[in-house]
């Protein structure tokens, strides 16, 4: 997917190779496609998308558009990886996870998945699947993510993905000027969530 940034031609079949697809239990993680701005536009839409996330707000066909061409491209030749979410049964887009870039091999994920599909294991499963790889093949040496004390779900997911809950960063967080304290969340490669997975590599295709 052709995109224009800073005046370079960037294409997701980069100098650092070409973004995988990885597969989880329930869904696949795959790069984004042009085609999926609509799915992106019609989720970030959603109240809680908006409340706990630092998506656009209000969020426009625009937005979206960029989102899934230009800032994914971007992800990737900055050292990260965002990924569309995909349902595995359906082929339907029910959410998005990555890193937007990588700093001192830190990848520091963020993640939503629409309302329809909320509920369902998705995002645990997806998070299990992008920290395996970023793990491995990924490059990095650490896997975080924040999440505020008050975001139920968010936890769960977190813990639920096998993460470590690190501490309280108080005040660290802004979302639309509202300053939060964050839950600090991690994952090393030799965590017992992760050893049997990093080492078996699973459902990682077009390394
Ligand atoms: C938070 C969010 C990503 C959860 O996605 P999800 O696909 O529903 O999560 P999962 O289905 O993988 O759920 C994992 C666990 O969390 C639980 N859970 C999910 N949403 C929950 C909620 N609102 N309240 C309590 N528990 C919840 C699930 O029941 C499951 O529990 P289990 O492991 O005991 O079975 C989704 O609600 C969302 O996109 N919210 C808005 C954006 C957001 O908050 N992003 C994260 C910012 S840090």
């Amino acid at each position: 997917m052709p995109s224009q940034r800073n005046g370079t031609l960037l294409t997701m079949a980069s100098a650092r190779g070409k973004q995988p697809t990885l597969t989880g239990s329930a869904v696949v993680l795959r790069p984004w496609a042009a085609a999926d701005a609509d799915a992106v536009f019609a989720a970030c839409q959603d109240r809680e998308i908006q409340r706990w996330t630092t998506v656009p707000s209000p969020y426009s066909q625009a937005d979206a558009v960029a989102y899934v061409t230009e800032v994914a491209a971007a992800a990737w030749e900055d050292g990260g990886a965002v990924f569309a979410v995909i349902d595995g049964a359906t082929g339907d887009v029910v959410g998005s996870i990555g890193a937007h870039d990588m700093r001192d091999g830190v990848a520091h994920v963020g993640y939503w998945t629409a309302p329809a599909g909320r509920e369902r294991g998705f995002t645990s499963d997806a998070l299990r699947t992008l920290t395996g790889w970023f793990l491995g093949d990924g490059g990095a040496a650490r896997v975080e993510l924040v999440v505020e004390p008050t975001n139920g779900g968010s936890l769960r997911v977190a813990e639920a993905a096998g993460f470590t809950r690190e501490g309280l960063l108080r005040q660290r967080l802004v979302v639309r000027e509202r300053r939060a304290d964050v839950v600090m969340y991690s994952m090393l490669a030799g965590d017992p969530a992760m050893a049997a997975a990093v080492d078996e590599r699973p459902g990682t295709l077009d390394r």
